[in-house]
This record gives C-alpha cells, sequence and structure tokens, in this order.
C-alpha cells in the first residue's frame, strides 16, 4: 500500500532560501503580458502551468518566424520551397532523434503529441509468439492516462500499484517481471513515465531498463515530462522507446514524437492508412514503406516538427546543469513555502525520490482545489491547474479523488513567480478569498467576473471566466 507521508522539514532545517531574484534560464514569449484581476488592476501572468503546455521559447518563435516564408508542401512538391520544406522537415527529425540520444537505427515518426505517440507504440507491440495474443505490457498505477488507455485498450496490460518507496515499488516491478517470465507468460514492454505530471517523481530509468531487459521485455518511456527539463538519452539509458510532446517542451505548434527500435515499427500495420506511408497501390492491395514514413500517412505538420527540433536546439545549447539547479530551487522553495503553510499538504508517491521535476502538487484543507485555482486566477494573476490531472488511479489510491491544485515550472520560470504563489495561498489560508465563487456548469467561478477578455480576438462571451456564458465553450465537459 502505498502511503502519503508528512514530508515537512524536521524542526531545525533550513528551509531553502527565498528564490524571489531567480531568473529564467530561457527566455519565453509572453513572459510580460499582463492579465486582469477582479478588483480591476492588472498583473504580470505567472504561469506556473508549465506542465499543460509550456509557452514557447523565444528561439522557437523566431525560428518558426523564419521558416515561414519558405513554407511549401513537401515530399512531393517540386518546387523549390517545396525542396527546402523537405530538407526542413526531414532535418528536423534528425534533430528531434539527437535530442533524444536516438541510436543510429532507431526511428523517429512525427506524431501529434505524446499520446499519439503511445497509441502508435501501442499497436506495435507483438503479439505472444506462442499464443498469439497481444503481447503483454506492464504499467504503474502512477501514469497519465495517455500512458495507461492505449495499453488497457490494445494490448494484454497489467497494472502494478506502486509502492511507498522507489525501493519497494522497483522491488515489485523486478517480481512481476520474474515471474511472469518464469510461468512463460513473459512481458514484451515496460511502459512507464519519465516523470509524474503529478508530482515531478519517477522509478531510477536504469533499474527499470536492467530489470525489464533481464526479464525479455523492452522499455517505453512517457517523456512528456522528462525531456523538456532534463538531459534524457535512449542510447545511454537503454530505453527503447520515448513519446514525447512539443507543447510540453516549449513548441507548442502541435508535434510530438515516438522515437525508438525499427524492429516492430516496421512490423506494425500503419498507424494510420493514406497517402505518404504507401510505396505501392493497387485497387484491393498495398505496400507499405518503412521507416517514419510507414506511421506519418497524410501532410505532415512540418512547422511542428520544425518548431520541436527549434526547441530541441535551444533547450541542448543550456548547460543541463543549469536547468537543473534552475528548476530545483524553484520546486525546493515551492514545496518548503507550501508546507509551511497551515492546512496545505503536499502530494507525494514515494519517499524517496530522487530529483523529481518541476511539479508540486497540493491541497488547501476547507477549500475545494477549483476554488484555490479560480482564487489564484481572479486575485492574483497566477494559473496553475487543479483537478485529478489525467491520473485518476493515482489520485484515488492515494486519497486525493476530490482533485488537487498543481503548480508546475520550466526554464522560462522567474523565481517570483514561485514567490508570488506562496504568498497567494497564504493569503487564501489567512483570510479566504476575497471576491465570490460560486460553482457554474461544474466549474468555480467568480460571481458576475468582471474580467474584460482580450480586444480584437473575438472572444467576447467565450471565455471559461465568463461564468454565464460556459456552456458556450462546453467547460462543463473538460
Ligand atoms: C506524463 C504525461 N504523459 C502524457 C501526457 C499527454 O501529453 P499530450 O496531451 O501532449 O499527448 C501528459 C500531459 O499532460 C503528461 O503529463
Amino acid at each position: 500500500m502505498t502511503t502519503v507521508t508528512d514530508h515537512r522539514p524536521a524542526a531545525g532545517a533550513v528551509p531553502p532560501a527565498r528564490v524571489d531574484d531567480l531568473a529564467p534560464v530561457l527566455p519565453v514569449v509572453g513572459a510580460d503580458t499582463l492579465v486582469p484581476l477582479v478588483d480591476g488592476r492588472e498583473a504580470p501572468y505567472a504561469n506556473l502551468d508549465v506542465a499543460a503546455s509550456a509557452p514557447a521559447l523565444e528561439a522557437v518563435a523566431a525560428h518558426v518566424a523564419r521558416v515561414l516564408p519558405l513554407y511549401a508542401s513537401v515530399h512531393r512538391g517540386a518546387g523549390y520551397l517545396s525542396q527546402v520544406s523537405t530538407a526542413l522537415y526531414e532535418q528536423s527529425r534528425a534533430t528531434i532523434g539527437a535530442f533524444v540520444g536516438a541510436r543510429a537505427d532507431d526511428v523517429v515518426v512525427v506524431t501529434r503529441n505524446t499520446t499519439d505517440a503511445l497509441n502508435l507504440l501501442a499497436g506495435a507491440v507483438p503479439a505472444d509468439p506462442l499464443t498469439g495474443r497481444p503481447g503483454r505490457v506492464l504499467v504503474l498505477d502512477i501514469e497519465h492516462h495517455a500512458n495507461l488507455l492505449p495499453w488497457q485498450r490494445s494490448a494484454d496490460a497489467t497494472v502494478l500499484a506502486g509502492r511507498g518507496s522507489i525501493a519497494a515499488t522497483l522491488d515489485a516491478l523486478r517480481a512481476e517481471l520474474t515471474d511472469a517470465a518464469a510461468a512463460q507468460a513473459p512481458y514484451a514492454l515496460v511502459a512507464l513515465t519519465g516523470a509524474s505530471n503529478v508530482t515531478g517523481e519517477a522509478l531510477p530509468v536504469a533499474d527499470v531498463v536492467a530489470a525489464a531487459h533481464a526479464a525479455g521485455a523492452r522499455v517505453a518511456l512517457d517523456g512528456a515530462q522528462l525531456v523538456p527539463h532534463r538531459a534524457f538519452s535512449l542510447a545511454h539509458s537503454g530505453v527503447d522507446y520515448v513519446a514525447l510532446s512539443g507543447h510540453k517542451a516549449y513548441a507548442p505548434y502541435g508535434a510530438g514524437a515516438l522515437v525508438g527500435r525499427r524492429d516492430w515499427l516496421d512490423a506494425a500495420p500503419a498507424y494510420l492508412a493514406g497517402g505518404g506511408a504507401v510505396r505501392r497501390v493497387r485497387v484491393y492491395e498495398t505496400t507499405w514503406l518503412d521507416g517514419p514514413a510507414r506511421h506519418e500517412a497524410g501532410s505532415p505538420n512540418v512547422i511542428g516538427a520544425v518548431a520541436l527540433a527549434a526547441a530541441a536546439r535551444a533547450l541542448r545549447g543550456v548547460d543541463p546543469e543549469a536547468l537543473r539547479t534552475h528548476e530545483s530551487a524553484l520546486r525546493a522553495r515551492l514545496v518548503a513555502g507550501l508546507e509551511a503553510i497551515d492546512r496545505v499538504r503536499v502530494v507525494r508517491v514515494w519517499d524517496d525520490a530522487v530529483d523529481p521535476v518541476g511539479v508540486v502538487t497540493f491541497t488547501v484543507a476547507g477549500y475545494d482545489p477549483g476554488l484555490v485555482a479560480a482564487y489564484l486566477s481572479a486575485e492574483h494573476g497566477i494559473g496553475v491547474r487543479d483537478g485529478r490531472f489525467c491520473a485518476h488511479p493515482l489520485l484515488g489510491r492515494l486519497g486525493f479523488d476530490a482533485g488537487a491544485v498543481r503548480a508546475s515550472v520550466g526554464v522560462g520560470t522567474p523565481g517570483s513567480d514561485v514567490e508570488r504563489l506562496i504568498a497567494a495561498v497564504r493569503a487564501l489560508v489567512a483570510d479566504g478569498p476575497q471576491a465570490q465563487y460560486d460553482v457554474v456548469d461544474g466549474l468555480w467561478a467568480v460571481v458576475d467576473d468582471p474580467r474584460p477578455v482580450p480586444a480584437g480576438l473575438g472572444l467576447d462571451g467565450l471565455l471559461a471566466t465568463a461564468a454565464p456564458t460556459t456552456d458556450a465553450f462546453g467547460c462543463a465537459t473538460y
């Protein structure tokens, strides 16, 4: 049974210093954007929802602007710009591969996002050669739905409940893999997160790879929360597949990737059936291509791939230790600052996690998480996420079925944003919210929210904060 332990610092421990002066590592677009507050003032937007979607790096936006005039049809166009665009697309593929340390023979499939990448991989796990049944896949219950549901649907999936410590969870994982192999029902794949989108924690990849490979299983890493924040290499880690999303890696232009071993991908049915994935088509017979094209039917997202590659170059241009130090300082301060507030509880999966990425999930006793998030936005201009973060099994097991609040940071986060969040939560606990809130269509919203929508975009009446009209936005269903 996993327990949620209280990690408040021991008496006498020195809490991390304030981080007011900690500057971003890389500039992001929109860092100075002002947002309206419910009292009529404006505040610079504190984007602490980077784990959901990160703002574009300035370098990415600049590169996209430079490339857009060169954009034309790819692959089949004979025109000069078509050839330039094709070269840009294929060059981006190589850059994305290098970003995750792809081996020489690995395939880089450009996808829409991590969800898309893992669904593609789920269709490529080979059937058990003895039984003909779908290949067995082992996952933990801490996963994002993107790394649970594809296996649940198309593979023979087993979900292992995490234990209270990393060490105990690894023991359980090893035992499951060994027992399955001994019972002649070996796993084909272990699919696990590189960093939890709820807590930033992860199992040590090297131990998982060693255990899986010893039992004849491959390893797929959900890299959505890992690769934007830590240097990662397929070749060095021995991981077989990694999935990632551009919009979490400061390249919000609609592309992601699946990178990994060629054999399964070449043997799998084409992920999408259509143009570009085929060598030869007769009316009733098709010969499919191998390699990435096999799974990329239809016109590819050239600009998405170019943007993702630009983000990869920008991130790799920074000393990985600088990234880690920046993010660790922000996270440590967030945790310490929040835990120092009465009634605040920080969520953890494990007692002994090492080097979590910049994601901190918490609750404030007496306040619904949705109300806390609405308050942070309306009264402080701070953007966070509330709910169960597409990780319902984990939140349920840890006792947070009613949801929680998540703050997340990245390369563009200044320390002052973290200090604003801590101060705002402290003020909530001390004085309560100053505005009036109500639940409208299942969402917390300011009563008679006076905040204007940005002018000139035709958004009147469509914003989620405009409580009386949320139906128009379909917010009730999110
Ligand atoms: C750990 C993790 N995996 C997968 C996903 C899914 O990513 P996407 O929505 O880009 O497919 C997310 C998104 O939040 C995530 O945090």
